[in-house]
């Protein structure tokens, strides 16, 4: 398998009009369906040197827009104030994607492409009319998120086309004065968990709280995030009373025909978005989530490679690969682990489910089982190594885990050493359990519990501030 790094547009298009080309985002669906299903393409076209990162809000034909770079992050996407003022529902599902490590890796171009009936974010930017900008060698075409879905794993892509841009209008209708904007989701656990079931939606109130437009759709319930558009259309120039409320779920119910699989029943998923879709047109506040934790970091979204393109920075020390032996399809865990020998990165699920394999790559976590070798050459990587002081004596991360007791069997503690690095670096003071367990959602300890590595992550903190 031949792997690519194009830095523009133009070659990228080049090469994903050859056979057997696939691009490649932040890799989290990709690499576990190339696991799966042993699919090899002749070539993975890496995406993720393109300058297709940004968010910007822009004006066209008199009405604003939000534009969304294909290769943004949701850890970004919770980070922009724009998404969070202009586009809430995207917003609020980026809170509910994944963990941390995921987020960090995970595009939006991702996301869509991949085209999940679970998605998250996909299923927000329904909500949200967005459309996709399309390009190819032969041009580019736009096309309402609607119709690119086509079915689980299908989309309206065409061989050589790739999107570049998704893109959310925003308009308040004539009249409207009220906007309710939610995004639910009903899952196994809190964090790292697939949609059982989930809504999406915004409703325009006029001053008398008649429905000016509504916009629903449901997660987890047909092949494709779907749109209730029987719902919506009930809803438009209703009143919002109780009536047209319980009106309104009856009929989202019955106009869904979810399947019973393992994760629900068909009768569960059909209740669950009625309950959801009664929460949204209640007007139920948007619970109130921890400014400080998806605060705005300066530092920059776009993949900061400083060292030469055969080259990578582990624990503050650069490789270099003159002989171009080093495979940039490989993971970066297993090139770690198998290459450079640093065997505290753990090889736990290779999913990105449990977390032991975190680094940091340009100072954030990651699941290094998640990312492709090719993606990180020229850039920085620490380790759980690279947190030990001089002579190899253990680092204030590792001291404070041990000393309170968070370490049993330790597979999990390199990955929360690394984690707790961040989260010194990222806050300065401690930020607070609540924050603490969140930011540490992407890790599982099979043996201790939580209580213990929590207040080793706190201990972590007075033991810098010289206790
Ligand atoms: C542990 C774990 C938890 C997860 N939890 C959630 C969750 O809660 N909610 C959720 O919605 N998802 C979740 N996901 C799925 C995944 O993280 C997201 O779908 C993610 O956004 C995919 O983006 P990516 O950049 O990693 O895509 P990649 O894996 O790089 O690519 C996915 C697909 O899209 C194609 N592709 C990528 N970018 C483009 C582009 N610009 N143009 C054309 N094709 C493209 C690739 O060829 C591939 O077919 C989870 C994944 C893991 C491993
Ligand atoms: S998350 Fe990478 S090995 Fe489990
Ligand atoms: S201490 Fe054993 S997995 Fe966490």
């Amino acid at each position: 398998m031949r792997y690519e790094t194009p830095k523009e547009l133009k070659e990228c298009l080049e090469l994903l009009s050859g056979e057997g080309a696939r691009p490649i985002a932040g890799g989290t669906d990709l690499i576990i369906k190339m696991e799966r299903t042993g699919e090899r393409p002749d070539v993975l076209v890496d995406l993720s040197y393109l300058p297709l990162h940004d968010v910007t809000l822009t004006e066209t034909g008199g009405h604003e827009e939000l534009r969304i770079g294909a290769l943004a992050t949701i850890s970004q996407l919770l980070e922009h104030p724009d998404i969070r003022e202009h586009a809430p529902v995207l917003w609020q599902a980026c809170t509910q994607t994944a963990g941390p490590q995921i987020r960090n890796r995970a595009t939006i171009g991702g996301n869509i492409v991949n085209a999940s009936p679970a998605a998250d974010p996909a299923l927000a930017l329904l909500a949200h009319r967005a459309a996709v900008r399309l390009i190819s060698r032969h041009g580019m075409r736009d096309v309402s998120l609607e119709d690119f879905f086509e079915g689980p794993g299908r989309t309206a892509l065409l061989p050589g086309e790739m999107v570049e841009t998704v893109e959310i209008p925003i308009r308040r209708p004539s009249g409207g004065v009220r906007k309710l904007a939610h995004f639910f989701k009903m899952g196994g656990r809190n964090a790292q968990t697939i949609a059982i079931a989930s809504l999406a939606a915004i409703t325009w109130l006029d001053a008398d709280d008649t429905v000016i437009r509504a916009t629903i759709a449901a997660g987890s319930v047909a092949p494709t995030p779907l749109r209730l558009r029987k719902v919506e259309e009930f809803l438009q120039g209703r009143k919002l009373d109780s009536e047209t409320i319980a009106e309104a779920v009856g009929l989202a119910r019955k106009s869904i025909s979810p399947i019973d699989d393992v994760r629900g029943s068909a009768d569960y998923r059909r209740h669950i978005v009625g309950v959801f879709l009664e929460r949204h047109l209640s007007g139920e506040p948007v619970q109130d989530m921890d400014g400080i934790l998806y605060a705005n970091d300066s530092s920059s979204w776009i993949p900061v490679r400083r060292h030469a393109e055969r080259s990578i920075e582990v624990d503050g020390v650069v490789m270099d690969d003159p002989l171009g032996a080093w495979d940039p399809s490989m993971r970066l865990l297993d090139f770690l682990r198998d290459v450079l020998h640093v065997t505290s990165v753990k090889d736990g699920c290779r999913e990105g489910e449990c977390g032991a394999c975190t680094v940091l790559l340009d100072g954030r976590p990651v699941n290094s089982c998640m990312v492709p070798l090719g993606d990180a050459l020229g850039r920085t990587v620490v380790t759980s190594e690279g947190l030990m002081v001089d002579q190899g004596a253990i680092g204030v991360e590792h001291r404070a885990l041990v000393e309170s007791g968070a370490v049993q069997c330790g597979f999990c503690t390199p990955g929360f050493a690394v984690t707790t690095h961040y989260l010194k670096e990222k806050y300065g003071e401690y930020p607070g359990e609540d924050v603490v367990r969140r930011e540490i959602s992407g890790h599982l300890c099979r043996c201790t519990g939580y209580k213990k590595i929590v207040e080793g992550i706190e201990m972590a903190f007075r033991l810098e501030e010289g206790e």
